[in-house]
């Protein structure tokens, strides 16, 4: 199958679908690949090395388009692209369509194929290519928060360590998956005193078992959620419910009780947002500020570190677009995995999940 690889056009996406090393893997399986000139520079791979791999470099987003019949990519297509769909195209890329009902109308007009990254699920019910991503998004979230968290950008000048004398600061994470608990780690690593809530007690059980007495664990429910948000100087939103829109459990009295100048980074933000308050960002202008409290709504936190994210999610994804290259979009499907993320077809939607969400927008 003739694989094409656009550069991203989100507001400083700097990362890209596949490497030089996955293209050269997959050209020796008799897929040639060609790739959008600069598309692999933000994450420092030249022209020249996809040129070395064997890929032919085209010069313009259509070309790569309408020579590819399986399209990857990292972000769901951008606006520009919408008039390059066409029905025998099978692409793979984050969709979250569940919250991008305009991107979902586009795909089902033209009849697109469309394999979305966040709902591929193995058979141990893991998410494999939403993990790398999200163990990456949730260390930044940490970062990004004790930066927002500056007196001179805007936050209540706590320290995530305190200091002798001066306590840490206070983070709540929601949600103990894997970006939650990449947040988690960071944050111990910085020595904040860290509080940890989700639904499901077997993650927490996870993490007590890991941090110990550094970290409280809480049972989510709304009122030990509105325990756990009073006076917090950081809180991190990580919930996340595969396909369908996040549910909105922070509620704006909630996120008022955190008070002046604390900051809220929500992660599930490309699911619609765990906050009522919650809306999307660019990194080119994160933040907004609800009620004194900083909110920062990035949907695509990896770009920031374009290298180290193209190299993990690109390890993650070249099984399954070599699977996909390989057996083509119908037998592909018949693996339960790839079938979790078939999410459009023949002008249709196939996941569930993805379908009740949209089933508003889309009438
Ligand atoms: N903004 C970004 O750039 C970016 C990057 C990567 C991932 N993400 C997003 O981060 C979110 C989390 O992803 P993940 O891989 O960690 O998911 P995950 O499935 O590993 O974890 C989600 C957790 O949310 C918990 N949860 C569900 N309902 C809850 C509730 N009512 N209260 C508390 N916890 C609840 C689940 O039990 C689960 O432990 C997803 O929306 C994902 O799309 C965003």
């Amino acid at each position: 199958m003739q694989i094409g690889v656009p550069r991203e056009r989100k507001t400083l996406e700097k990362r890209v679908a596949i490497t030089p090393d996955g293209a050269k893997k997959l050209i020796s399986l008799g897929h040639p690949v060609c790739i959008e000139s600069g598309a692999g520079v933000g994450s420092s791979f030249s022209d020249d090395d996809y040129r070395s791999a064997g890929c032919t470099i085209l010069n313009s987003l259509a070309d790569v388009w309408n020579r590819a019949e399986l399209l990857v990519k990292v972000k769901e297509p951008d606006d520009s692209e919408f008039a390059l769909f066409r029905p025998s195209l099978v692409l793979f890329d984050f969709l979250h369509l569940a919250s991008l009902p305009k991107v979902a109308q586009a795909l089902l007009d033209k009849k697109v194929t469309a394999f979305a990254y966040e709902t591929l699920r193995s058979t141990d019910g893991r998410l494999p290519l939403l993990e790398p991503m999200s163990e990456v998004a949730g260390k930044l979230s940490i970062l990004n928060g004790a930066f927002y968290l500056l007196s001179q950008n805007g936050g209540r000048g706590v320290l995530m360590g305190g200091a002798a004398g001066a306590p840490p600061a206070r983070v709540v994470v929601v949600g103990a998956g894997i970006a939650g608990h990449a947040a988690c780690a960071s944050a111990v690593g910085l020595g904040a005193n860290v509080t940890i809530v989700d639904i499901n007690k077997d993650k927490l059980a996870a993490i007590e078992k890991e941090f110990g007495h550094r970290v409280t664990t809480v049972i989510s429910t709304p009122d030990s959620l509105r325990d756990a948000c009073r006076g917090a100087d950081l809180l991190i939103g990580a919930v996340l419910i595969p396909g369908a829109a996040t549910p909105r459990i922070i509620t704006r009295e909630m996120i008022r009780s955190l008070g002046e100048r604390a900051v809220f980074v929500d992660i599930s933000i490309d699911q619609g947002g765990c906050a009522e308050t919650s809306k999307p960002t660019n990194l080119d202008n994160p933040v907004y500020e609800v009620d004194g409290v900083i909110h920062y709504g990035v949907c695509n936190m990896p770009a920031q570190t374009p290298r180290t994210s193209t190299m993990a999610l690109a390890a993650a994804t070249l099984p399954y677009i070599i699977k996909l290259a390989t057996e083509g979009p119908v037998k592909a499907t018949q693996s339960p995995e790839m079938r979790h993320a078939l999410t459009c077809k023949d002008g249709e939607l196939t996941n569930e999940l993805t379908a009740q969400a949209l089933s508003r927008a889309l009438s």
